[in-house]
């Protein structure tokens, strides 16, 4: 199982060109998480445990991380590597969860690149200016992010693998389609009207705009993945605004060219987004296009599994516990949880979550419970 993820010989052996694989260190290389639910889940295999973990796992669910959280911006806690790297690794502690997901955000590469972004608490992301027309998006693309401004990220990664052992890091990045969104209304909208009135009123705009988005979540997800992740999840949470045909020609091909940054490094690659049933095969496809051999794709919690999986057969999946529900009675939650992962099993592969993140004021201890119910089963 090891030499599928034994780096390949680089060019760097050579002495000319820098090795494009993953290094002899990198957990998935020297065995540390390469037999670890979640990839083995990934890979299409039946571990022995089912893997589990939420979205948004770390956040602000947890006293401990709106103790540690206080005083500080959450852009810059996510630019702080021993904050990031303690808030990613609180949730593993407390829930024994098969995988720890990054703590950052999907517009911190905006920042890094300097677009003027902020965070506000209970809204999202807010963007200095909205950014519509052929100038406004010209100005954007013509920034570029510096290598160096990737440091923190980098370090906070090294230093939650080294504490993590045998429990995977799931790196992550925005797709184009949803970082656009933000960048195109300026702040957090409800049918993204404005980027798709653009991907059809100027589609060279548009494809500038989700090229430059892509490379950006590209190379974050790449200095991730060099600094130990053993997985990558894309995350296009708004792609179900999108019909069918939208998505394939003017989004999949920048999601293609983001999750390219990462193919030639051989780590597992979740592709995500909600509302997106009609879209399931098309987000499986830009997997395979970008070179993601070993996949799973995420469904949110409108779609059983067992239909998703008749949807994508032979496909691993992920999802699909609906979040409302851990607000619910026990025994509601639990023959939810049950159904879930009993659905799952028509899957090639099952990785457990939300169907989308953990809302703020759930209590720990139920997910806590989650966890301990999926591993019994
Ligand atoms: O535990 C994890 O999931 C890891 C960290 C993570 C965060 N954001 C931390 C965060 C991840 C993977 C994200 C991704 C993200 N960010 C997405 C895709 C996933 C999704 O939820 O659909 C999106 C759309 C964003 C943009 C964003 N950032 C939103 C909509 C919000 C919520 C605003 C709010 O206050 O409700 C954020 C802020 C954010 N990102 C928080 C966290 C923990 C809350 C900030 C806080 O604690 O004050």
């Amino acid at each position: 199982m090891l030499q599928l993820y034994a780096p390949r010989p680089g060019k760097a052996e050579s002495g000319s060109v820098k090795s494009t694989t993953i290094a002899p260190t990198h957990p998935l290389a020297d065995g540390r998480t390469s037999a670890a639910p979640l990839v083995r889940a990934l890979r299409g295999d039946r571990p022995g445990r089912t893997p589990v973990w939420f979205m948004r796992q770390a956040g602000r669910s947890l006293p401990e991380y709106r103790q540690v959280r206080q005083g500080t911006d959450m852009l810059e806690a996510c630019l702080r590597p021993e904050l990031a790297s303690e808030i990613t690794l609180q949730p593993v502690r407390r829930h024994g969860v098969d995988a720890a997901v990054f703590f950052s955000d999907i517009v911190v590469p905006l920042k890094l690149a300097g677009v003027g972004v902020d965070i506000a608490p209970g809204v999202g992301p807010v963007m200095d200016q909205p950014y519509r027309t052929a100038d406004d998006v010209a100005g954007l693309v013509s920034r570029t992010l510096d290598p160096a401004a990737l440091d923190p990220i980098r370090e906070a990664v090294a230093l939650t693998v080294a504490e993590l052992g045998p429990t995977p890091l799931l790196g992550f990045g925005g797709a184009p389609f949803t970082l656009a969104a933000y960048l195109v209304e300026g702040r957090p909208s409800r049918d993204h009207l404005a980027a798709r009135t653009l991907m059809h009123a100027d589609p060279e705009t548009w494809d500038a705009l989700v090229t430059w988005t892509a490379d950006l979540t590209g190379a974050f997800l790449r200095a991730q993945v060099e600094a130990g992740a053993s997985a990558v999840q894309l995350f296009d949470s708004w792609a179900g605004s999108l019909s069918l045909a939208d998505y394939t020609s003017r989004v999949a091909p920048a999601s293609t060219r983001a999750l390219g940054h990462v193919a030639d490094t051989g780590v597992p690659g979740i592709h995500f987004g909600t509302g997106t049933e009609h879209l399931l095969p098309a987000m499986r496809s830009v997997l395979v296009s970008a070179g993601i051999t070993d996949h799973a794709v995420g469904v949110d919690y409108r779609t059983p599994l067992d239909e998703a999986a008749a949807l994508l057969p032979g496909v691993p999946l992920q999802g699909n516990i609906d979040p409302a529900l851990l607000g619910a009675p026990w025994d509601v939650l639990e023959a939810h949880v049950r159904d879930v992962v009993a659905r799952g099993r028509k899957a090639n592969g099952h990785v457990v979550n939300l169907g989308h993140g953990v809302p703020p004021d759930t209590d720990p201890t139920v997910l806590t419970r989650v966890v301990e119910l999926v591993h019994s089963l």
